[in-house]
């Protein structure tokens, strides 16, 4: 069963989130082990990453013992590409924390066989013992990671197809809709799922309507973040606009 909180505003859930990161990391570095995170891109956790960079600089919150998955990344965009995720990442959270290069993981999305390319990911995750935590966003399809409609509960780390619905809300960051990829590589479904802890964020009255199909409908494939209703340890993060239909 998945818990929903609301806060204040956006940045105070950042900043629960952040916290609930800095002391999975802590402990994971008191056992000397790894803390694996799953990352996720969009505008929604942009406060989140500026928390954690905060806690690095002012806390002393140490990344060097992090390893870290992204969800996905655009078809056909190299890691230098300004719209590529590998460069978001970096841009707002990489080059300003320790964390190790080598460490950080997003699909490739260039590469000659995408299908092996999926595999080995799955494969990756698996060798570095399963994600701790999953940070997600939601797209109004109702989209985890690239999880368009319809994505099955077995789903796992594949090329999909973007939904136009997508393609028109990412546009803002392309400048034009033609210069959107059509295509994607992304965590599944029960990629995700197989996440020990999973914490979803969603800001403002855009959300609204998606958070209240998620969480009050069937789960089924034609709103694929519906399946994190029969999750174990799933926690929704809202502001109070989109929570505004629940
Ligand atoms: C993108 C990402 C998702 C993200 C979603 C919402 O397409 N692939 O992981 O959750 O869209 O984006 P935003 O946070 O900008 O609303």
């Amino acid at each position: 069963m998945s818990k929903v909180i609301v806060h204040a505003d956006k940045a105070t859930a950042a900043k629960a989130v952040a916290a609930t990161i800095r002391d999975l990391i802590t402990a994971k570095a008191k056992a000397s082990q790894a803390a694996v995170l799953g990352l996720a891109t969009g505008s929604t956790p942009l406060p989140l990453y500026a928390e954690l960079v905060r806690l690095h600089r002012e806390e002393g919150l140490s990344f060097r013992n992090v390893v870290s998955f992204n969800l996905d990344e655009y078809e056909g965009l190299s890691g230098d590409h300004p719209q590529s995720y590998r460069y978001f990442m970096e841009q707002n959270l990489f080059r300003f924390i320790d964390i190790r290069r080598e460490n950080t993981h997003v699909p490739a999305g260039i590469s000659a066989d995408a299908a092996r390319t999926c595999a080995d990911y799955e494969a990756a995750i698996v060798s570095a013992g399963g994600i701790d935590l999953q940070v997600l966003g939601i797209g109004r399809t109702g989209h985890i990671g690239f999880n368009e409609p319809p994505s099955a509960l077995s789903s796992r780390t594949r090329r999909v197809h973007l939904d136009e619905v997508t393609r028109r809300d990412n546009s803002v960051f392309f400048g034009e809709l033609s210069l959107v990829p059509h295509g994607a590589l992304t965590m599944g479904v029960a990629t995700i799922m197989d996440c020990r802890q999973v914490e979803l964020l969603a800001f403002g009255t855009g959300k609204a309507e998606i958070i209240r199909k998620t969480l009050q409908t069937q789960p089924s494939a034609d709103c694929p973040a519906s399946w994190l209703q029969n999750h174990a340890r799933c926690t929704f993060h809202l502001d109070p606009e989109a929570n505004a239909l629940l």
